[in-house]
């Protein structure tokens, strides 16, 4: 998978050509322009651009064949964002960037741009504010998390990283934490409420972005990450071994895949009160389903509580290196345990 950011390799003239027949026209124009602010849906555009939805998808299918702009569904929609990997998108993004602002203020596309945005930060506010009290009942049980974060930094190392995907994003922290060291980052979440709340704390981080997604499932980010992230996720899953070999599918041969979460511990009140699947993990036990899954640990760290309430768990971070490629048939299709557990999850 070529850096987004190779700017240096050679471009083809006859993409360049095609790239710009396609966006020489000014609402297309303003359709990229948007694009580079944030994923947007059909009724979006139509509420911005102020066009009929049948005229702004005849300007987004030509978008999308000239590899411009790709959609994905979530749900009901289908949600349209910059093809950021597309060469034909490096053909126009200079001159996007150059008439950017002009572009998207000349209409007041960006003060409809900004209603929309601001929309979906309510809505991520209302579903955090209904959450809020589950979610500080289980902040209570982490260690420091400043220190937990600094030590993933550490484990994984200052080199730059490619493509991060974080699986079970929530609401994209780890993708910030490592936003600085990656060329891409993508994170995938079962929950679209998460998801628009990932998409409010992301906005105008362009190399960041979030996908509706099950990580049982990957569909094309399969084998694509040179990092995977599972931060706070194997605990609620039931089979924890088939979460780490569908974790392993999103890896490139030698990619690596950091898992962080609690230590074992004896607080058995919080399957019942926070809804996990297991009291923390073992080395052994994770060591084993790492090996299983074609993966070979490469550091590991443990963060014990320093405080005496007796509240904090200890939290441990497992870093593996992924040692063979996949076979490609099985990238594809969550396994039997996979199917198991999505509908576990679903519960
Ligand atoms: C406790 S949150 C952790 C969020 C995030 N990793 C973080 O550290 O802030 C667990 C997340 O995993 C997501 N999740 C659970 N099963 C999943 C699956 N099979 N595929 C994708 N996301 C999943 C949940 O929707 C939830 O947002």
């Amino acid at each position: 998978m070529p850096p987004l950011s190779d700017t240096s390799a050679p471009l083809d003239p006859a993409i360049a050509l095609e790239a710009f027949r396609a966006a020489g026209e000014e609402t297309r124009l303003r359709i990229l322009g948007l694009l580079r602010e944030c994923e947007l849906t059909v009724s979006d555009l139509c509420r911005i651009l102020g066009q009929s939805q049948p005229r702004v998808s005849r300007h987004l299918k030509v978008l999308v064949e000239a590899d411009l702009i790709e959609r994905h569904r979530e749900g009901v929609w289908t949600v349209f964002s910059l093809a950021r990997r597309s060469p034909a998108i490096r053909a126009v993004e200079t001159a996007l960037t150059a008439i950017q602002y002009q572009l998207i203020t000349r209409y007041g596309d960006a003060d409809r741009l900004h209603e929309i945005t601001a929309e979906r930060e309510m809505r991520a506010r209302a579903y955090l504010q209904e959450n809020a009290d589950r979610w500080s009942a289980e902040r209570a049980l982490y260690v420091d998390e400043h220190g937990v974060e600094q030590a993933m930094l550490d484990v994984v190392g200052g080199a730059p990283i490619g493509t991060l995907i974080d699986l079970g994003t929530g609401g994209g922290r780890m993708l910030e934490l490592f936003a600085d060291r990656i060329e891409d980052g993508v994170g995938i979440d079962v929950s679209s409420e998460m998801l628009s709340y990932a998409r409010t704390r992301l906005q105008g981080q362009r190399r960041l972005r979030v996908r509706l997604g099950d990580f049982f499932n990957l569909g094309d980010l399969a084998r694509s990450a040179d990092l995977a992230v599972m931060h706070q996720v194997l605990r609620f899953m039931s089979d924890p071994a088939a979460a780490i070999r569908a974790a392993s599918r999103a890896l490139l041969p030698n990619g690596r895949l950091l898992i962080v979460d609690f230590a074992l511990h004896d607080r058995a009140e919080l399957i019942e009160r926070c809804g996990h699947a297991r009291l923390g993990f073992s080395d052994a036990d994770v060591e084993t389903w790492l090996d299983a899954s074609g993966m070979q640990l490469e550091d590991r760290r443990r963060l014990d509580p320093t405080d005496s309430s007796g509240e904090e768990l200890p939290v441990s971070i497992w870093l593996a290196r992924r040692l063979t490629a996949q076979p490609a048939a099985s990238s594809r299709l969550p396994d039997a345990a996979g199917v198991a557990q999505i509908a576990h999850n679903r519960l």
